[in-house]
């Protein structure tokens, strides 16, 4: 492992996916993406903290700063030359960027995911999921990389290609510079990031909770899907959920946009994600606003939650 300070020379995000063997135009898609995460940053610190008066696809008010975001990324993504179809968690359809752009990437994103958290300047994230071609619509398994940025006190980049999970951290330059290379993640997690409330869960999720509680597993959770999957990663060592609950079986966190680039890290990072009967990442789409269930993290409590939920529901 390596870790900021301790190394002599930085190794940057551009040099690493080279080296990490990622083809040439995935490497321009992923810096671009890097790059649109710099005009956001500055957004989140100085732009306005307001509502956008328009609402999304989940009836949900966005901000300025969530219709800004995904401003940036669409034109940036648009510029990059290599995406042919985008779905963002504000827009409401896929949009084609450039229709005859056969053979390059289609991504789908939450520009800004955290919303409710900007106004108490706690930590929020972009998340990327990136398919070969133009197709959406598939499984989460045909990613050929996801990512998150977490705009926290410092701003990190954590990617996936298929091939681990490493982290960048923008220094002073907002260059993204190596600080992690290959997480892992433990079989068994000693904290938890439980999302929902906790009085509409099915017996099998109130089950597992006792489960974590009883083991002594710390409770920490923020509220932002990017700095509570992160934590675990960084941390080695946690399961975040968001179950279905009564009067929400499908849960509330949506299978494009967010679950489908974090099952692939947790994945890659030896974790596990699961709907609770199922893993994610086999989970077919059937429209780009599909939310599911989820359970993500060290495999043994993924596992689990899953034996809890198949003989209690
Ligand atoms: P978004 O801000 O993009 O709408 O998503 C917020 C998500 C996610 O970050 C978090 O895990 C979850 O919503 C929290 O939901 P609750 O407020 O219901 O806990
Ligand atoms: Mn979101
Ligand atoms: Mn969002």
């Amino acid at each position: 492992m390596l870790e900021a300070g301790k190394t002599k020379f930085q190794i940057d995000l551009r040099r690493y996916l080279r080296e990490d063997g990622v083809d040439d135009k995935l490497t321009h898609l992923i810096c671009e993406i890097a790059e649109a995460s710099k005009y956001i940053v500055n957004s989140i610190r100085t732009g306005d903290l307001g509502v956008a008066g328009t609402s999304n696809l989940y009836g949900e008010e966005q901000l300025a700063l969530d219709v800004l975001s995904d401003r940036i990324m669409r034109k940036r993504l648009a510029k990059s030359g290599v995406v042919s179809n985008v779905a963002s968690e504000e827009t409401r359809d896929v949009i084609a960027l450039s229709p005859h752009c056969a053979g390059n990437y289609s991504v789908a994103f939450d520009p800004l995911d955290g919303s409710s958290l900007v106004d108490v300047n706690l930590a929020v994230g972009t998340i990327v999921s990136i398919y070969a071609g133009s197709d959406l619509m598939q499984r989460g398994k045909r990613q050929v990389a996801a990512l998150y940025i977490l705009y926290g006190p410092r701003t990190t980049l954590v990617y996936t290609t298929g091939n681990g999970v490493h982290e960048f951290g923008m220094n002073q330059l907002m260059e993204y510079t190596l600080l992690r290379r290959n997480i892992r993640l433990a079989p068994k997690a000693g904290i938890y990031s439980p999302g929902g409330l906790r009085n509409r869960y099915s017996p099998g999720v109130e089950g597992f909770v006792c489960y974590l509680e009883a083991k002594g597993a710390k409770l920490r959770y923020s509220g932002g899907l990017v700095p509570d999957v992160n934590q675990l990663l960084i941390k080695s060592n946690g399961i975040f959920f968001y179950p279905h609950l009564q009067g929400a079986p499908q849960g509330k966190l949506r299978l494009l946009y967010e679950l489908n680039p974090m099952a692939f890290l947790i994945e890659q990072a030896g974790g596990a994600a699961s709907n609770g009967r199922q893993r994610i990442l086999e989970v077919q789409p059937q429209a780009i606003d599909d939310c599911q269930p989820f359970f993500g993290g060290c495999r043994d409590d993924v596992a689990k939650a899953e034996e809890l939920i198949a003989s209690r529901g």
